[in-house]
């Protein structure tokens, strides 16, 4: 089965006592955390925006979220052996220019979070990471910063990240709520170079108190696209982009977009577990049912880089875990890739050294499958010869 290497999620394994003791210490606190949640049963509150998102940090850290049958289709895309490469390995240039400001690497750590104090150290590590290593990187949902502007200063990282690519975020449907001005004032603060809008209808659906009204969606990115000032990527949030959905984006301005597709982190997972430990049956059963809902990551981004579209920027995030399906992304079509849970697992297991030591093994695969496609640049690498199998021929040849 081609999908099998991409399932899943692969980080440093800890071992040793301590962590071990840790990670016991830390389920003991986040079992405690959803006892609690349970009783705060809007999930619009202001401290539930908070809560909420701290559930979300511990499962995907700690929790089995994964999609369980749905993997991104990556490993369907067979890139082909170069032999004869004729040239060194240092000529390998993985550097590119995304949303306007140069990058080392097509990598982008994906947006997360922010709103708490484990938040702040969070975004503030990762920045800290895209800066030095010349990534792009994305706050959380700016949501818990416009409900509660006392929480603004978890979202600050330009004096860690002085010159790096960093993405604010907003969700549509919170975005329909504010006024442009208002998320003007929110990408001002954190001093973002362009805004991400999620797309999460699955994960709203399943979410204990979530949104159910995903009317005017599109009129809303239509009008920030027009007003905000910066270039806005739509992206997903783990149940990817579709070609028809990708039309109308583009009909409406958009230039940019990440599939965040399915294969990685299923945000329907996420809330299914939050669901039931709130005792919240309906939405449980309703999750599991939805588990594996959505387009595989590497299906996504084959339909989006397909005719016709042509976006600025086209980012593959969702399950993508290695260099190598990295590399398998961008021969599809991405210009960048993006990186969310697997980044927050090492980091929350084996601290920023972990996160830098993932991402460095991601480019030193990367560059190996440069060299041995003979690409000796990441234009070159999108146009390399591949074979594609299995289900994503299917995708590939539907609407
Ligand atoms: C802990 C966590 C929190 C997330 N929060 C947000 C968010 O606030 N806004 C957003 O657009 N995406 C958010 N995402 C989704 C990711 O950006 C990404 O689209 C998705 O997780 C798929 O990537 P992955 O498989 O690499 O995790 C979050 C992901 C994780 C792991």
């Amino acid at each position: 089965m081609c999908g099998e290497g991409s399932v899943g999620v692969s980080g440093p394994s800890v071992n040793s006592v301590g962590a071990r003791f840790y990670r016991m210490y830390a389920y003991f606190q986040f079992s405690l955390k959803l006892w609690w949640s349970a009783r705060l049963v809007d999930g619009m509150a202001d401290g539930t925006i908070s809560d909420r998102k701290a559930d979300h940090l511990e499962l995907c850290a700690e929790g089995d979220v994964g999609f369980r049958e749905t993997s991104t289709l990556l490993g369907c895309v067979r890139l082909v052996h170069d032999a004869l490469p004729d040239m060194k390995a240092s000529d390998v240039d993985t550097s590119l220019t995304l949303l306007g400001k140069p990058l080392r690497a097509p990598i982008l750590i994906a947006a997360m979070t922010g709103g708490t104090e484990q938040a702040e150290r969070i975004n503030r590590d990762l920045a800290g990471i895209a800066e030095e290593r010349g990534y792009a990187f994305g706050l959380g949902s700016q949501r818990a910063m416009h409900v509660r502007p006392q929480t603004a200063s978890t979202y600050r990282v330009r004096d860690v990240a002085p010159t790096a690519l960093v993405l604010g975020n907003v969700g549509v449907v919170q975005a329909r709520g504010m006024t442009t001005s208002e998320v003007r004032l929110l990408l001002d603060d954190a001093g973002a170079d362009a805004l991400c809008v999620h797309l999460n209808p699955a994960m709203e659906l399943v979410q204990p108190g979530g949104d159910r009204d995903f009317s005017q969606g599109l009129a809303t990115i239509e009008r920030l696209v027009e007003g905000v000032g910066v270039p806005v990527v739509v992206k997903e949030t783990g149940c990817g982009i579709s070609r028809g959905v990708a039309r109308r984006l583009r009909d409406v301005g958009v230039r940019h977009v990440d599939v965040s597709g399915a294969g990685g982190t299923s945000w329907v997972g996420v809330e299914t577990l939050r669901a039931g430990a709130a005792g919240d049956e309906p939405s449980r059963r309703l999750g599991s049912a939805l588990w594996d809902w959505g387009i595989p990551t590497a299906a996504s981004v084959a339909l989006l880089a397909g005719p016709g579209l042509r976006f600025e920027t086209l980012v593959a995030t969702g399950g993508v875990a290695t260099g190598l399906d990295a590399a398998r992304a961008i021969a599809l079509g991405a210009h960048a890739t993006g990186f969310a849970r697997p980044v927050l697992k090492a980091l929350t297991a084996g601290g920023r050294a972990a996160a830098v030591d993932l991402l460095a093994g991601v480019e030193a695969e990367l560059r190996a499958a440069m060299l041995l496609t003979g690409s000796r640049d990441l234009a070159a690498l999108r146009r390399a010869p591949r074979v594609i199998t299995g289900e994503l021929v299917a995708w590939m040849s539907g609407p």
